[in-house]
Order: C-alpha cells, then structure tokens, then sequence
C-alpha cells in the first residue's frame, strides 16, 4: 500500500511530503519520492496572522485552509510525479494541515470550564477533489477528545523507524516547536514536546537580520548565552511539568520572549540568539535527563538522532552534543532518513494505521484514556 504524509509544521515555512510504499503490518515504509515546497508569502502570512484571533476570522480561516489545500495538491502532483506513480496507486495522503490554536488539557489559557481542543487549518475535501486521493486530515483531535494531548503523535512512527531492541535510542524533532521520543532500553515509549525549537530562534533572528532564519545557526554562535536571561526563559513553568505535555506558537512566541526580555534589557541581539539556542538545548537535555531509559546510566539513551529543520543548526547540534557527553548525537541522515523527511514520512504512516483500522496514538506518550484511530477520512 502506498501512502503520502504531508506536514507544515509550526515554523510556517513551508510543506514537506513524501510519497512511501509500506510493507506488511506497521513497519515504517519506504520512501519513494520526497518534496518540500515554501508555503506561498500571502498564505503564511494569512496563517500567521490566524495564529492570534482577530476580526472575521471563520471566513480567513475558510480561505486560508483553501489556499493550502491547494498548495497541498500541488506537493502531491510532485511527488506523484517523482515516484512514476498515478494518483489511483495511492490510496491515501495523510494531511496534517496548519496548526491555528492548540489547547490541549492543562493549557494555562483554557479555564476549567473549558473543553480542550486543537485545531489545524486545511479543506481536505478541495484536496481530495483536486487529486482524486482519499484524505485522511485532523489526526489530533481524537486523541484530545479521549483525555490526551493530541500530540506529539510521531512517537509510535519513530519507534517503527528507529527502535533498536535492547537499545535507549531518543528521537528530537527539531521544529518550530521541540518534540522528543525516548525509545527506552526495556521496550518502554515515551515523548513530549520540550518546547521551543527554531520558532523563538527563527522570530528574534527575522526582527533582527531580516532573514527568516538563522542559516546553520552561524549569528547564534557568534553571541555568547546570557546565564541570567537563559535561567529567567527557563523558569517558565512549562518546562517543569512532567507527565503528558505539548505546546505550541500560541504560547512560545516573541511576546513570550519580550516579557521576559524586558527584564535584560542589555543583552545583545547576538547574545540573544545564543541564548534562545542554548534555551532550545537545554530544555531537551533537561527532558533527556527526566526520563528512565532502562540503561545503566539511567539518565542517558546511547543514542540520540536529530531530525526536522533545526537539524541544519549547528549551535543546536553541537550545544546537544556537548550538553549531553554520554550519549552519541547524529541525525537522522546518518540512518537513510533525511531530516525534513521524517515528520512527513510520521503522517504517511499514520495514515496508513488509520486505514488498516490501527490505532495511532500512543497513550503513554499523549496521556489519552486508550488507543485510538486517528483522523476523518475523506473518500477519493
Ligand atoms: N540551514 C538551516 N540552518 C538553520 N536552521 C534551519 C536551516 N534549515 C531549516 N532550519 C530551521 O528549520 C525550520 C523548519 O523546520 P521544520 O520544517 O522541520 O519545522 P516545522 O515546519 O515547524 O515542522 P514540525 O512542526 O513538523 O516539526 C526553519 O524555520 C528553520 O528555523
Ligand atoms: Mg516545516
């Protein structure tokens, strides 16, 4: 069976996908083709602006999941293209669609007599209609309705892909927000969303440079972190929460940042990117530290693989490697499974289980009351 996983994460930058045949039962699957394409300027600023509320915006929200169902068919004709498949040899994509508001159960803005919800931003009906591929779309929603977080859901994936039995393996995501899976020595799985990734790198670096990113992380690692600043951003509760956790740009975002900035104002735009980056590192190493991963040395896994954008920043894979002496860090890459593949390559598969009628969360990972099968299908 052949599936698409299509993921835009929080970093707005644009959409990865990949085209993967599976095998038989829950093996991670094969990748046959793979493109990335940047979101068009007016839809990520559409999206960005959607990330706040503001006036009308069911009807911006309507013509902004439009707009990306329309990108999203595109990356679909691409990789269709690539593989030398037709549209009918695949039976479904698996669309994550744009994460707009995500409050899940324990979020400091939700009041107790609020229900908690996640909402991610597509019209998988236009994008079924545009290339004739059965849509699975809103994955996270069962799993907040069973009592979970609805994220992060890659955890059962990176375990398909990268569990070594016998072996403390841990999996970082590095997006705009932060996720990790710790594959545990005695077969037990866990995860988390650690927090920020790139988005409060990306933010101050935009403000500050103009470029919409840190290229390798090259201005962070001409800064040097601020301790003080460093233990103030660390002093955010959401870093001492333990159990089930997840977050997102609604909360980890330049306003979060510039209250807290405000209490430094000497630190230096370069001393500031060092700093987030250091941020970045050490609340995964801080989270790498909080779980048991049935080793000798309980609080390392052997092994630690990076993916996602932020694997191409050097101040966050040399700061996880000299943070974390007992593990051996590498990305993905080094495995077969370029970076920008992986999360996409998650929803492909999970897409997959919801067909085969699998469950896809992992309750010890997102907290839910029990397995589930994710997602709405929409029929080709
Ligand atoms: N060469 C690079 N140097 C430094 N940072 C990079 C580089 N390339 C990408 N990035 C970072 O990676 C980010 C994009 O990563 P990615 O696409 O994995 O995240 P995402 O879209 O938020 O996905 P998700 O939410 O699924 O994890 C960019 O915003 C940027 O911060
Ligand atoms: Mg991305």
């Amino acid at each position: 069976m052949r599936c698409i996983g299509l993921m835009s994460g929080t970093s707005l930058d644009g959409i990865d996908g990949v085209l993967v045949e599976f095998a038989e039962g829950s093996s991670a699957g094969r990748v046959l083709s793979d493109a990335s394409e940047p979101l068009p300027e007016d839809l990520r600023d559409a999206l960005m602006h959607l990330q706040q509320p503001g006036p009308d915006e069911l009807h911006r929200a309507a013509q902004a999941s439009a707009a990306l169902a329309d990108a999203y068919a595109a990356v679909v004709a691409r990789l269709l293209e690539r593989g030398g498949v037709s549209a009918h040899q695949v039976a479904a994509i698996g669309a994550h669609g744009q994460t707009v508001r995500h409050m899940p159960p324990g979020h400091p803005r939700l009041q107790p007599h609020e229900s908690p919800y996640t909402l991610q931003l597509l019209a998988p009906a236009r994008l079924a209609e545009a290339t004739g591929i059965a849509v699975v779309a809103d994955f996270r929603s069962r799993d907040i309705a069973a009592g979970g977080q609805g994220a992060p859901l890659v955890p059962a994936f990176h375990r398909a892909a990268f569990g070594q039995p016998g072996t403390a393996v841990g999996v970082v995501n590095i997006g705009g927000i932060a996720n990790l899976t710790a594959l545990c020595a005695d077969g037990a799985l866990r995860g988390l969303d650690t927090g920020p990734g790139n988005v409060l790198l990306d933010g101050w670096c935009a403000r500050h440079t103009g470029a919409r990113y840190d290229a390798n992380g090259a201005w962070a690692e001409q800064g040097h972190v601020v301790p003080a600043l460093l233990e103030d951003l660390l002093a955010d509760p959401y870093f001492a929460r333990t159990g089930a956790r997840s977050t997102g740009r609604d909360y980890f975002n330049l306003a979060w940042l510039d209250v807290r900035l405000a209490r430094h104002p000497d630190a230096r735009p370069a001393d500031v990117q060092a700093t987030l980056a250091a941020l970045t590192v050490e609340s995964i190493a801080r989270a790498i530290e909080n779980m048991h991963w049935a080793t000798s040395n309980a609080a390392a896994p052997q092994r630690l693989w990076v993916c996602g954008g932020g694997a191409h920043n050097r101040a966050l894979l040399e700061g996880l490697s000299r943070r974390l002496p007992a593990t051996t860090v590498g990305t993905t890459a080094e495995l077969g499974w370029p970076v920008q593949w992986v999360e996409a390559a998650a929803f492909a598969w999970l897409a997959h289980q919801t067909l085969l009628g699998q469950p896809g969360n992992a309750t010890e990972v997102t907290g839910a009351r029990g397995p589930r099968i994710l997602g709405a299908v929409y029929p080709a």
